[in-house]
């Protein structure tokens, strides 16, 4: 029988009472399992002894929702070495039973979606359907890169050469080690995983700390699998200690990075200095950030317009690489675009994320609050602060900013900020609307909201960033359907949920046969 083809997890639909009534029970399902203490789990580590930190909610800091054990760099070079060894087994075992260990991982994470979701509520402060769709996207990894991995199994044949038999094949590369971001906190670890994995290498790790919790469940679905022991090591811990340590280690081949533009740029540097006795040039996969624009035509639909950018620039309080921080108003629309994003701004309230009632939660800790509130004292010297939203006071909560007056030169144009704060620029041109929007160190996600025919074609030849979306939000790309990934400073190119993505986790080799 021919592989099952791919087919995205649909979303739940909150509309339906009965599904909310669902959600609820996961929430509460969650609840009643806080302040409970995750171990680790490293083959050669007694498991109790290790530090612990407290995972928290966002909504109430003092609300303890687990402790954590945390790994330090003795116990990454036991979690190296277990790694070392389960490789070369893995790696022998036909991908036929790799990609069904990866489909069984799938099924059993999207029969436990909600509750899934619901730690995602608690811990990284998701509203409902942001949080749903973050596993969906997870099961859909796990759907998709074994899909893919089967098209690259076995001999294959290169060009036809007389008196010889030809034939290429993918092998893995060995030790890989996953450090994903808090703010996809299922999709992206679990992306990077399974494509490390379904490709035949071993894989350490190590999540950011904000989303320790997650974490755990990603890794009770794969223990649910049965995935064999030292496959994939999860080792929670601080990234500047136990993240640089592996990305220095010798015996590791393959870094999956998504993270900031600082940290990623230190990993490209570290990993590749060749550390001594190492033999092999390590590959890094490297996704970092953004400082996305949307231009808005004059003649633009500003009901679609005013919706899509609303979602895409506060969406998840503006924590995503895909979000827009820029809007490029063409011509006369200025006045109207920033009058009608205002009033829908000043619609929603921003409250806790268990209750559904709010779209738009707080942010993930205190730094990442007291960051978006400095940028806000920045725009306020570079611009005009046109809107201002209304948050909880308990709470890492930053109100939505919408600012204009901000020119390309200013910090507000320039920097990713990761919050939601919203700088609005003038040009008088779409011409001059696209070169604003280039004028970035990133190249990640852009969008274009307009009616012209010749101004969307203009945008798809020049508009060079990794996800161009016409006429609808910039983020939400689907696996698969909108490969995600940027280029510049937003990272090596090679797209997510793509058909080249597992790629980077494997190298080729030839055998030639004087026949
Ligand atoms: P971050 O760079 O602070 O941390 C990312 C990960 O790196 C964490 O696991 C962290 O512990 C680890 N880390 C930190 N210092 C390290 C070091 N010296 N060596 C090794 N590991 C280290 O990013 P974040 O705050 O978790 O996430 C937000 C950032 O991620 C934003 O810049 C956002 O744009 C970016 N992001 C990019 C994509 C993409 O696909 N391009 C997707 C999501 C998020
Ligand atoms: N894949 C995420 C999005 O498209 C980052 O929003």
């Amino acid at each position: 029988t021919p592989p099952p083809a791919f087919v995205n997890a649909p979303l739940k639909d909150f509309s339906h009472e009965r599904v909310r009534e669902e959600f609820r029970r996961s929430l509460a399902a969650v609840r009643s399992r806080l302040g409970a203490t995750y171990l680790l789990d490293i083959a050669g580590v007694p498991p109790q002894g290790a530090e612990l930190e407290a995972s928290r909610n966002p909504a109430r800091p003092s609300e303890i929702l687990g402790q954590v054990a945390v790994a330090d760099v003795d116990h990454a070079e036991r979690a190296v070495r277990n790694a070392n060894r389960a490789f070369p087994g893995w790696r022998d075992m036909p991908v036929s039973a790799r990609v069904a260990l990866c489909r069984r991982a799938a099924d059993i994470m999207d029969a436990r979606r909600g509750e899934l979701a619901a730690w995602q509520v608690l811990e990284t402060g998701k509203n409902w359907r942001e949080a749903d769709a973050d596993v969906a996207e997870a099961v859909d990894y796990l759907r998709y890169y074994p899909y893919r991995m089967e098209q690259l199994d076995g001999w294959q044949p290169t060009r036809c050469f007389p008196g010889e038999r030809n034939h290429l094949r993918y092998e893995p590369r060995g030790v890989a080690v996953v450090i994903p971001p808090w703010n996809f906190p299922l999709a992206i670890l679990t992306g990077m995983t399974a494509a490390a994995l379904v490709a035949g290498n071993t894989a350490i790790v190590k999540p950011a700390t904000p989303a320790n919790l997650v974490a755990h469940g990603f890794k009770s679905v794969l223990d649910e699998a049965g995935f064999p022991p030292g496959v994939c090591q999860l080792l929670p811990g601080n990234g500047a200690t136990v993240g640089r340590y592996l990305v220095r280690h010798r015996d590791v081949h393959v870094i999956a990075f998504t993270g900031s533009k600082t940290v990623g740029l230190e990993i490209l540097r570290e990993a590749h200095t060749l550390a001594p006795e190492q033999r092999q040039i390590k590959q890094v996969v490297c996704e970092m950030g953004g400082k996305n624009a949307i231009i808005v035509d004059e003649d633009a639909d500003l009901d679609e317009a005013v919706a899509q950018t609303l979602y895409s620039a506060f969406g998840y309080q503006g924590q995503k690489c895909s979000a827009c921080s820029r809007l490029i108003a063409v011509g006369r629309v200025h006045d109207r675009l920033v009058k009608r994003l205002a009033e829908a701004l000043d619609s929603y309230d921003y409250g806790p994320p268990e209750d559904p009632a709010f779209l738009f939660g707080p942010m993930i800790t205190r730094d990442a609050q007291q960051k978006a509130r400095s940028y806000i004292e920045i725009g306020r010297s570079e611009g005009r602060l046109h809107y201002l939203g209304r948050v909880p006071a308990d709470g890492f909560y930053c109100p939505p900013a919408l600012f204009t007056g901000i020119e390309p030169r200013h910090r507000l144009a320039r920097e990713e900020i990761f919050g939601p704060v919203l700088a609005v620029m003038r040009a008088p041109t779409f011409e001059a609307a696209l070169t604003m929007a280039l004028e970035s160190d990133y190249a990640l996600t852009g969008g274009v909201f307009s009616r012209l025919p010749e101004h969307l074609d203009l945008a798809r030849d020049r508009y060079r960033v990794g996800n161009l979306y016409l006429n609808r939000r910039t983020t939400g790309a689907r696996v698969g359907v909108q490969p995600f990934g940027g280029t510049r400073l937003s990272g090596t190119g090679i797209q997510a949920g793509g058909p080249d993505y597992l790629k980077q986790f494997l190298w080729t080799r030839v055998v030639s046969e004087n026949t």
